[in-house]
């Protein structure tokens, strides 16, 4: 059906937190993602479909039309950049804060300063704005490996209760952005889906405020 609604989100706490407000917008799963190994997911909408994907590709399916609406982290959206995308709704799920680290008796290098991060693009930006060199690392996770194993100097990470860093001898420094996750649309869906696609933001919208 061409006129289906399909919306992106990535397992674990984006699905789980988007949950409610999705049930809001009166649109409810019928598969658990956690169980199935199915990559598209009903709902008791026929209308309206699930594509549960990585967190990191939630971006590039809103923007290249292949889902007409997303949940992503800002860090993800910070770091994909926001070309094709609509940001309607701040959604205050899975806050956190995207931050530098470096080990707890860190001292900076006498060389260039390495980081280790998968968001090069946000860390290269950062940096920059500070005026500081660096060599960004890109790693796909366990960032705070890095400089441990002398792979690098610092990380840049999503930080939240610190327990992760301060299980591996880090600690948090300095703050990049506050983190949480939006409500996405692609630009062209907008138009074409308006009415239904700005209900359910706006329903969205409103149980985030609680009203
Ligand atoms: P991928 O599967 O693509 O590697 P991921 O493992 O980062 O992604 P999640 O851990 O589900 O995916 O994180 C999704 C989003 O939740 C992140 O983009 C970030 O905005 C936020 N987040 C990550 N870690 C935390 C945390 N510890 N506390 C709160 N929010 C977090
Ligand atoms: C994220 C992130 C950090 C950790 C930070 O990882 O990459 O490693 O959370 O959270 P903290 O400051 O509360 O320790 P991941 O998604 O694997 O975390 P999870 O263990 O919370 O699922």
């Amino acid at each position: 059906m061409s006129d289906v609604i399909t919306i992106a989100l990535s397992k674990g706490r984006i699905f789980k937190e988007t949950m409610p407000l999705l049930a809001a917008a009166g649109i409810i799963p019928t598969d658990d993602p956690e169980k199935s190994r199915k990559l598209i997911l009903d709902t008791n909408r026929d209308d309206v479909k699930l594509v549960v994907i990585r967190a990191t590709d939630v971006p590039t399916y809103v923007q290249y039309g292949a889902a007409d609406i997303g949940v992503a982290g800002k860090d993800v959206l910070l770091e994909h950049g926001a070309e094709g995308l609509y940001e309607p709704v701040d959604l205050k799920i899975a806050s956190c804060k995207l931050m530098t680290a470096g080990p707890v008796d860190y001292m900076p290098p006498t060389g260039r300063l390495r980081v280790a991060t998968k968001f090069v693009n946000v860390t290269k930006e950062y940096f920059a704005s500070i005026g500081q060199q660096v060599e960004v690392i890109k790693l796909y996770g366990s960032m705070e490996l890095g400089p441990i194993v002398g792979l690098s100097d610092l990380i840049v990470d999503v930080v939240d209760t610190g327990n992760t860093l301060k299980a591996n001898g880090l600690k948090p420094m300095d703050k990049i952005a506050d983190i949480s996750s939006r409500l996405i649309v692609n630009k062209a869906s907008m138009k074409m889906k308006h009415d239904r696609l700005q209900q359910i933001i706006e329903q969205m919208r409103d149980a985030v405020e609680g009203k």
